[in-house]
């Protein structure tokens, strides 16, 4: 179907959909209602996109939308989706998408067995608050259940300048926490950072040097071979260093204990990225494991 055909309903007016009302909008495609829990939160993302109908009742729905996309929390797309397919109406034919990277489309069966197109698209991409983030040339995960559906969902995706591919419901979880570990642990590592820097270091100071170097070396050169500092070069001094500072940290609260046990379990990682970067690990690599693996025991007893 092309997209000027399509007339959408955002269900859930929270981050994500700001930055998907924009990009649908600009693909030519009509978004005719918002529904949200808060009848202020449709309201203020109805106006700023020109949407004439907002409401936040499900059995609102205004007649004649063939396309649903339900941004609403994880654990809220089954309850959302059970609630419309128990609405006298017809849903063949109509197509429903989640946004989840780890909900599987089993949360929209109920409007699958009502004749409905299902799928989930999940968009690789941050959306840290409703400012609206372009998602052009961003990785899209595709999950359907009818192979003969794919088209729907991959013309879709591309009309929104998405990359797609298909997914499938057993590979949604590891791959959603590949995003989790390259961009939430980012932010936080930063806040933890900040914190220890008593906020002398800004992330945004932190960022133009430093980090967006290591970024760039780990696109062009991969992360293996962009890893540099003193675990990656057995420098088990300045590793002893650092824990010695981290252990010597007064006022000993839960954000320090987390901050000391990320700090070894990450310094671990870093050790089998050294030894898949040399082929083995030296002996400097190996009196920083022993230290490490003694400190995470003591660590755990605290
Ligand atoms: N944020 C990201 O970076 C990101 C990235 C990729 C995918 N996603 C996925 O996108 C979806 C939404 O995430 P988000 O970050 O945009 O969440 P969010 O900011 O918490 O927004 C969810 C919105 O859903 C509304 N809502 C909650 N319960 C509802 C219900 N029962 N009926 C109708 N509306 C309801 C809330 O509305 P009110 O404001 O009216 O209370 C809230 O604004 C999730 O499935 C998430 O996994 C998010």
């Amino acid at each position: 179907m092309a997209t000027g055909n399509y007339k959408a309903v955002i269900i859930g007016a929270g981050k994500i959909a700001w930055s998907l009302a924009s990009a649908f909008q600009k693909a030519g495609i009509e978004i005719i209602s918002v529904i949200s829990r808060h009848e202020s939160s449709a309201k203020t993302l109805a106006a700023k996109f020109k949407i004439k109908h907002y409401s936040d009742n499900l059995k609102n729905l205004p007649a004649g939308a063939n396309l649903y996309l339900f941004t609403v929390p994880d654990n809220k797309i089954k309850p959302a989706a059970d609630k419309i397919s128990n609405l006298k109406a017809n849903y063949k034919d109509i197509i429903f998408i989640h946004f989840s990277g780890v909900e599987s489309i089993q949360a929209l069966e109920s409007l699958s067995e009502k004749g409905g197109i299902t799928g989930s698209m999940h968009i690789m991409q941050t959306f840290p608050s409703k400012e609206i983030i372009p998602v052009k040339k961003c990785n899209a995960a595709v999950e359907i259940n009818n192979p003969r559906c794919k088209k729907i969902f991959f013309d879709i995706a591309r009309s929104l300048n998405l990359k797609p591919f298909s997914i499938t419901q057993k590979e949604k979880t590891m791959y959603h926490l590949t995003g989790v570990l390259a961009s939430n642990f980012l932010a936080g590592n930063f806040y933890a950072a900040e914190y220890l820097s008593g906020k002398n270091i800004t992330a945004g100071k932190l960022l133009s040097g430093i980090a967006l170097k290591a970024l760039e070396n780990v696109k062009n050169k991969g992360a293996v071979n962009a890893l540099s500092g003193p675990v990656e070069r057995g420098d088990y001094n300045t590793v002893k260093k650092h824990i010695d500072a981290l252990n010597e940290l007064k006022n000993e609260k839960e954000l320090k204990g987390n901050i000391r046990l990320s700090y070894i379990a990450q310094s671990l990682v870093l050790l089998n990225v050294a030894k898949t970067k040399y082929g083995k690990l030296s002996a400097g690599h190996i009196k920083i494991r022993k230290l490490l693996k003694s400190e995470l025991k003591k660590a755990a007893s605290r």
